[in-house]
C-alpha cells in the first residue's frame, strides 16, 4: 500500500484528487488537520512520511514543498512551479511513447498545464508528422470554467447574486500574453515561436475548450481529413483520448459544442473541423479532470506501477 500526502488537500484540486482516492484498497491517504495544513513544520512530517506527496497548491508553496520534502518522497505537483525544469519528467502519459516510462521512473513528475494539454495534444503530431511546421506562429483560444482560477476565483463568480453574476458573463484575460501556461505550450508542442494565447473565463463552474485556428496553407495545404487520420492513428491506442469523426458532429448539440461536454470524466474530446480552407482543431476536457486531477491520479498509478486507470 502506498502512502500519498496531498499537500493543499482543501483547496478545488486537492478535493478533487481525494474524492478519486478515497476508498481505494492500495492507497493510504495521509492528512493534516485544518488548523494545521499551512503549518511548515507539520508538512514538513508528512511530506517526509508520504512514498509520494501530490502539492495541489500555489507555485511558490510548491516550491518550498519540494525544498521542505527534502529529497524523501517522490512528488507529482499540479502547479506550474516545475513545469518546464529539466530534472521534471512532464506528467502527459500521451505525449510520446516514452512518456509514460519517464513518469515512472521519476522523483518529480510534474502534472501538465490544463490549457497546454490540448493545445499540445492537438499541435504536437501535426508538426511530428510534418504537416505542420515547426516554425508557423501559431493561435490558440480557449475558454474554461471559472473552477480553472481556484478557490479565489470560484468565491468571485459566487459571490454575486444569481442576477450579478450573468454580468460576469465571458471574460478574456491573459491580453498581454504574458499567461503562466505559455512556456510549456511552447516546450512540449514543438512548436518554435511562442503561441499567440487568448484564454476566456465563462460564468460556469468547469469544463473547458482548447481550440487552435489554422488556415489550410499553413498545413502544408493538407485537408481536414488528411489532418484527422494524423491524430486518428496517433492516439488510436490512448484510453483517455477520443478522437471524434471528422467534423465531430455527434459531439454538437443543434450545431454548438457545450464545453462542459467531458465533465466528470477523465476523457479528452479532440476534433478536426472546417473545410478545405481553413480548419479548426479543438480540444474539450473537464479542467478539473483530465486537466488536473484525473491526470493527477493517472500520473500517480503510473509512477506506482498500478493499472493506470485506476480510480478513472
Ligand atoms: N483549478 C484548476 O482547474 C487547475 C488545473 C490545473 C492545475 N491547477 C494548479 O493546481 C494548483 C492548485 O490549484 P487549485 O485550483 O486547487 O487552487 P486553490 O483552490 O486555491 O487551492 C490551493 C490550496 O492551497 C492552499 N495553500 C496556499 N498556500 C499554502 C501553503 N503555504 N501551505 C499549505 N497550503 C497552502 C490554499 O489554502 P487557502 O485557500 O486557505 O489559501 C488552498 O487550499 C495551482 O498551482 C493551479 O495552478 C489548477
Amino acid at each position: 500500500m502506498a502512502t500519498i500526502f496531498i499537500d493543499g488537500q482543501v483547496g478545488t484540486t486537492g478535493i478533487e484528487i481525494s474524492e478519486r482516492l478515497r476508498g481505494r484498497a492500495d492507497i493510504e491517504l495521509i492528512s493534516l488537520a485544518n488548523d494545521e495544513r499551512k503549518s511548515p513544520s507539520a508538512r514538513t512530517r508528512l511530506l517526509q512520511q508520504a512514498d509520494v506527496a501530490i502539492l495541489c497548491l500555489p507555485d511558490d508553496a510548491a516550491v518550498e514543498s519540494v525544498a521542505l520534502a527534502d529529497g524523501k518522497a517522490r512528488i507529482l505537483d499540479a502547479s506550474t512551479a516545475h513545469r518546464t525544469h529539466p530534472d521534471w519528467a512532464y506528467g502527459l502519459p500521451e505525449l510520446s511513447p516514452t512518456a509514460r516510462e519517464e513518469i515512472a521512473n521519476a522523483q518529480f513528475v510534474s502534472n501538465p498545464g490544463c490549457y497546454p494539454q490540448g493545445f499540445i495534444l492537438l499541435t504536437r503530431p501535426l508538426i511530428q508528422a510534418g504537416l505542420l511546421s515547426a516554425s508557423t506562429p501559431l493561435r490558440c483560444h480557449a475558454l474554461s470554467g471559472y473552477s480553472g482560477g481556484g478557490r479565489q476565483m470560484i468565491e468571485k463568480f459566487r459571490d454575486f447574486s444569481p442576477s450579478q453574476a450573468d454580468t460576469l458573463g465571458v471574460q478574456s484575460y491573459a491580453h498581454g500574453q504574458q499567461h503562466k501556461h505559455l512556456p510549456e505550450m511552447l516546450k512540449y508542442s514543438g512548436t518554435t515561436v511562442q503561441p499567440l494565447f487568448t484564454p476566456n473565463v465563462a460564468n460556469y463552474y468547469k469544463g473547458m475548450l482548447v481550440q487552435v485556428p489554422l488556415f489550410a496553407t499553413e498545413l502544408n495545404n493538407a485537408s481536414p481529413a488528411q489532418v484527422h487520420e494524423v491524430l486518428s492513428q496517433r492516439y488510436a491506442d490512448e484510453a483517455f483520448i477520443n478522437v471524434a469523426s471528422l467534423d465531430a458532429e455527434e459531439l454538437m448539440d443543434g450545431g454548438f459544442l457545450n464545453p462542459t461536454g467531458c465533465n466528470d470524466s477523465n476523457r479528452i474530446d479532440l476534433m478536426v473541423m472546417g473545410d478545405t480552407q481553413r480548419i479548426i482543431l479543438c480540444a474539450r476536457y473537464d479542467n478539473l479532470g483530465k486537466g488536473a486531477a484525473g491526470a493527477a491520479v493517472q500520473n500517480l498509478n503510473i509512477m506506482l506501477g498500478i493499472k493506470e486507470s485506476s480510480g478513472l
